[in-house]
Order: C-alpha cells, then sequence, then structure tokens
C-alpha cells in the first residue's frame, strides 16, 4: 500500500528510482511520480496510472536529471487517484518536496490552520500539508525541521523529503508504516520494502518508529525523537534478487503457488529436531504451554484464514480453547484477555495495521504475544514478544499462497508442541504428525499436478456469476480462503459455507448450473458432507470435489473430482488449498483478470 523509493548517490537517480518502483509494484498503487533536485531547484513528474505511464511521461518531457531524488506509487485515500493528488507533493514556495505512505489523521486541521495563514493546497490530499507544515517549520536544519512538524502530525506515516536547500540529502521517518535505509558505498537509499534496494545494496538499517534520519550518499544519521544519535545495527539481506523476479513465469502468483513445497519445507525442517519440534526460535516454553488458558489467534484476511485452520488443529491436538478474530473487529472489542492468555498474531508482511494494534491490544493486556511473520524486521516482528518466522521468501503477488501456506505449517508445529508439553498428545502421535508434516512439501508438489485439471475446469467455468464453497472442520476452514482467492484474483463473486449450514438458507441460492465447491477431506465427516453435495446437486449444481477420498464423478454426486493426497485430516487444508489457488488463477486468467495486482488491492494493508 503505497511505496516509498529515495535515492542518493553519485548516479543520475531517475532509473534507479523508477527500477525501486516497479520493485514495489506489488504494495498495489494507482499513480506514481518522482523528484529530483536540480540546480533550479526541485522538479516533479508524476501521473495517474502505471509506472510505465510516469516512465512514458519523463521520456517525452526530456528527463530529469539530478542524483538525489525520491519516488513513490500512492494508493489513494485522501483525494481520487489522479496527477494532481499523486506523490511527490511540493511546498509552497516549492523548495520541499514529500512523498508519503500512511493516513494523516488531523490533516483537516492542519489543512485550515495552514490556509489561515495563506498556503494555499493543490491537491485533495492529507500528504500535502506536511509539505507546507516543513516549509513553515523550517529553521535550517532539516532533522530539527522534520523532528518539529512530525509532532504535529496524528496518524500513521512514512515520509521521504527532498529539500532543494539542501541537495545532497534526504530526509525520512516512520510511525506504524516500514521504511528502510538501504547502506551501499558512495550512494544510500530509502524504500519501503526490500525488493525497491536490493539491485543496489543488500545492506539495510530498519528504521523505528518516530526516529529521523538524515542520509547522504556517505553517511546515514539517525536519530530519536529527541534529536539524539541513535547507533542502529545493519542488517543484511538472505535472499537473492531472483527470489524477487518471476524466474520464466508469465505471473509471481504462479510462481509462487509452484514455490510452495520449499516455503513449507524451509519453515519446518530447521524446526524439527529428531523428530520432534523445537520451536527455540520462538521461544515457545514447556512451561508457557502449560499455564495457558487461552490463545487468541488475530490476523486479517487469508493469515485469518490460515488462523481458521490454526484454531481447529491447536484445539485437536492440545485441547486449549483457541479464538480466531478479524482484527479490525478485535481491536475494538474490549476483547477477554488476560496474562494467562497467548496471543498469536499472523501476517505476511508484518506491517498490517490491524493486526499489529490488536497485538498492541493484547500486550497492554498482559498476554503473551508471539508474531507468525514472513517479513524479516517487520513491526509485528519487532513488537512481539517472540517470533516464529515463515520461511517463504519473498512473496510479491498481492495474493498469498506460498506465504498462507508457510503460516500453517508453522501453526501446526505450535499445535504439535503444545500437545505435547501438555500432555494431550503422546510423543508417539507427536512424531507422527511431525513426519506427516515433513511429508507435506512432496505431498504439495503432488497437489501442483492437478495443474492441467485445473486450467481445463477454469476454461469451464470462469463465465460463472457466482461460486460457492462447502466443506466442514478444517475443510470449512480451507473453503474460507480458497473463496477469497477467488474473488481476489477473478472478481467472481464467491462465498464459503459449513457445509451443514448451507440448508439454513443460503441454498435458495442454488439454481441450475450454481457451481459448488465442495472440499471433503475427513473420512469421519465424509459421508454428512456427501449429503449436502447431494441436496445441492439435486437443485442443478455444478459440483466440483475437492477431496483425497477415492471417488469417481457421479451424475448425483459431482461432475468433477480433483483428487489430492491424504495426509492426516488436521494437516488437509496444506493439500487442498493448492488446486484451488490454481483455479483462482486460472478463473482470473481466462476473464483477462490483472493477476498480480489486483484492483483495489494493496500487498501491505498500512491503514486502517
Ligand atoms: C491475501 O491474498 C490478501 N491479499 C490479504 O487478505 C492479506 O492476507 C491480508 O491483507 C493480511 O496481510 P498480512 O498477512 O500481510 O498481514
Amino acid at each position: 500500500m503505497c511505496g516509498i523509493v529515495g535515492y542518493v548517490g553519485r548516479e543520475e537517480a531517475v532509473p534507479v528510482l523508477l527500477q525501486g518502483l516497479y520493485k514495489l509494484e506489488y504494495r498495489g498503487y494507482d499513480s506514481a511520480g518522482v523528484a529530483t533536485v536540480q540546480p533550479d531547484g526541485i522538479r516533479i513528474i508524476k501521473t495517474k496510472g502505471r509506472i510505465k505511464n510516469l516512465d512514458d511521461k519523463i521520456q517525452q518531457e526530456g528527463g530529469l536529471q539530478g542524483t538525489c531524488g525520491i519516488g513513490h506509487t500512492r494508493w489513494a485515500t485522501h483525494g481520487a487517484p489522479s496527477d494532481v493528488n499523486a506523490h511527490p507533493h511540493q511546498s509552497q514556495n516549492g523548495r520541499i518536496a514529500v512523498v508519503h505512505n500512511g493516513i494523516i489523521e488531523n490533516f483537516l486541521d492542519l489543512r485550515h490552520a495552514l490556509e489561515a495563514d495563506g498556503y494555499q493546497m493543490r491537491s485533495q490530499t492529507d500528504t500535502e500539508v506536511v509539505s507546507h507544515l516543513l516549509e513553515k517549520n523550517d529553521t535550517g536544519d532539516g532533522v530539527q525541521t522534520l523532528l518539529a512538524t512530525v509532532k504535529q502530525l496524528r496518524g500513521s506515516y512514512a515520509l521521504a523529503i527532498l529539500s532543494a536547500d539542501r541537495p545532497q540529502e534526504l530526509l525520512c521517518t516512520r510511525r506504524d508504516n516500514p521504511l528502510i535505509i538501504g547502506v551501499g558505498q558512495g550512494e544510500n537509499m530509502i524504500a519501503s520494502d526490500i525488493p525497491a534496494i536490493i539491485a543496489k545494496t543488500k545492506q539495510y538499517i530498519v528504521l523505528d518508529d518516530n526516529e529521523v534520519a538524515r542520509v547522504t550518499a556517505d553517511e546515514v544519521q539517525v536519530f530519536d525523537a529527541q534529536g539524539q544519535p541513535v547507533q542502529k545495527e545493519i542488517q543484511t539481506v538472505n535472499w537473492d534478487i531472483s527470489s524477487a523476479e518471476k524466474g520464466g513465469y508469465d505471473h509471481f502468483m504462479i510462481k509462487e503457488i509452484m514455490e510452495q513445497p520449499k516455503a513449507v519445507r524451509d519453515t519446518v525442517s530447521p524446526r524439527i529436531e529428531n523428530g520432534l519440534p523445537r520451536l527455540d526460535d520462538a521461544q515457545l516454553t514447556d512451561e508457557m504451554f502449560h499455564e495457558l488458558r487461552n490463545i487468541h489467534i488475530v490476523a486479517c484476511g487469508s493469515a485469518l484464514h490460515a488462523g481458521l485452520v490454526g484454531r481447529e488443529v491447536i484445539e485437536r491436538f492440545a485441547r486449549v480453547p483457541v479464538s480466531a478474530s478479524v482484527a479490525s473487529e478485535f481491536r475494538y472489542r474490549n476483547p477477554i484477555i488476560g496474562k494467562e492468555d497467548l496471543c498469536i498474531v499472523i501476517s505476511q508482511s508484518g506491517e498490517t495495521a490491524d493486526t499489529l494494534a490488536a497485538m498492541r491490544e493484547a500486550k497492554k493486556k498482559g498476554a503473551r504475544t508471539i508474531a507468525i511473520v514472513n517479513v524479516v524486521s517487520s513491526s509485528a516482528a519487532r513488537e512481539a514478544d517472540s517470533v516464529l518466522y515463515t520461511w517463504a521468501g519473498p512473496e510479491i503477488a498481492v495474493a498469498t499462497t506460498k506465504a498462507y501456506s508457510a503460516q500453517l505449517a508453522a501453526l501446526y508445529l505450535i499445535a504439535i508442541k503444545a500437545g505435547l508439553a501438555r500432555g494431550t498428545l503422546t510423543e508417539e502421535q507427536a512424531r507422527n504428525y511431525c513426519q506427516q508434516i515433513l511429508a507435506l512439501p512432496d505431498q504439495i508438489t503432488e497437489a501442483l499436478r492437478t495443474r492441467p485439471q485445473i486450467e481445463h475446469l477454469a476454461s469451464l467455468y470462469h463465465n460463472r456469476q457466482s461460486v460457492f464453497f462447502i466443506g466442514r472442520g478444517v475443510d470449512y476452514a480451507a473453503t474460507q480462503e480458497a473463496s477469497l482467492k477467488l474473488k481476489e484474483i477473478s472478481y467472481i463473486h464467491s462465498e464459503a459455507y459449513a457445509a451443514g449450514e448451507l440448508k439454513h438458507g443460503t441454498i435458495s441460492l442454488i439454481e441450475e448450473g450454481t457451481l459448488v465447491v465442495a472440499m471433503a477431506n475427513d473420512p469421519d465427516l465424509y459421508e454428512k458432507t456427501l449429503s449436502n453435495v447431494k441436496s445441492v446437486k439435486a437443485r442443478g449444481a455444478s459440483v466440483i470435489m475437492v477431496t483425497d477420498q477415492d471417488v469417481e464423478a457421479d451424475p448425483e454426486i459431482c461432475d468433477f473430482v480433483v483428487k489430492v493426497p491424504t495426509c492426516d485430516p488436521a494437516l488437509s487444508a496444506s493439500l487442498s488449498i493448492v488446486p484451488m489457488q490454481l483455479f483462482s488463477y486460472y478463473m482470473g486468467l481466462f476473464r483477462g483478470c490483472d493477476i498480480d495486482k489486483p484492483r483495489n488491492l494493496a500487498k501491505s494493508v498500512t491503514v486502517e
């Protein structure tokens, strides 16, 4: 959600900024812009639409020179997507340019005060007020000016600032929005995420909330909110640029779907030792599980769907009550949570605003917090009491696939560990589950072999108006993810229903040709689900069954069977979701959708 790039060095800034912006496209955006300092002041080029449009506009306008600049991809919050609302925004005298990610909540008050002082707004954005405030507060010292300015801001932000008066210097700061500083040789960068800097450097600093940095070609200075210098650790990216590229695939989504065996293997293998889970990195001890009263899983979107599976599995293995809540609801519900509780937050990005706020709420109430996170050093990873990283590697497609699978794997490990510690699983059972988890990567590879069949099914069904997904237990949890994937990628209306609940109302929507996808992978619930499937088939539905059972298509039951490998029913979501991810992908493809960047969506949702 919005992307920031800054460059200061000895090269021309614009090609570096554009390359960085392309790498941040996955975050979702509707307009883009760049600014550099030139001998006669700051020059900005910005436009609505794709980065390619910006690139073309820069060429048409004769290029943009300068070795210090900032760039931005905007995802509209205040003011429609338009050239004028695109970032960077310039102060009244034109000497300062600002790019911003987040929301300035008190921007209207600030705007009115600035207007009363004679400042004229050119855009409808909340960001523009920051540029004018910086001009108004300017003391001649960039860091002091920025510190004074952010004191007036309420809300969340990552800001990168260019000043014509200090032409070889970038300033930046953040609150509740990610920002890193890429540390190079004779050149430095600012960015929202690592892919934007990795072509230049693998060394980076993570800026913490309320810190301010002054970045020149040869130096990075970081200060705390009081203006005192802070020593920051320089971290190193442990993956290669090729991980963030398509590598021969048409889309990141399909590449990431195919990478799932590796994502699950990398998440699980280092954490199973002598056949049992070892979660030392997450500091999850047996004592902690002994004393546990409740587990609260909190997340958004697909991460929440992983949590729904986690709830089923942890309750089965560890016999402790688990709730799974939408983070945006949890945070305002005054949740009943205390010292004997564990709060598990799940997030690919580790920057989702609602998830972070929910975690802070749980912490405030004394619960221990653990974050299952994919992005190293992200806010959730740093703020939680402990972190269990999913090692899925960079995920670029907006629709998550491999991170979801890695989250499931991490939750299984927690469930087994908790079951062992609480004595609800015997060592033999725990060993057996661990073995099955270690087998999942190969089974996922097998599930990926449904790809040609799924492509065929999508060719048959991509014109349907509406799709229903049904299942029971873990299957029901997995259908919720399958349904969200389909909505995101193909824009087809879809709903996931507990199979037994259909008859309480929703079955009235089933008519001749309605597509119903039924997941049935739990032998104990198979017959029950089958009755529900028969009842929709009898009303004219077209039915696809996703199952590990040995069944054939049958005119009374289903039109097609998608066979997935067999594993313990508790772990089955890891396999049944795979053909459904492929289904969404091909449905979207047949419908001509923008697979990696679905409309209105952002990879990392850093606003409420
Ligand atoms: C997944 O396909 C979605 N784009 C979305 O639901 C996502 O899972 C959600 O926004 C949470 O993101 P996070 O995992 O980065 O916290």
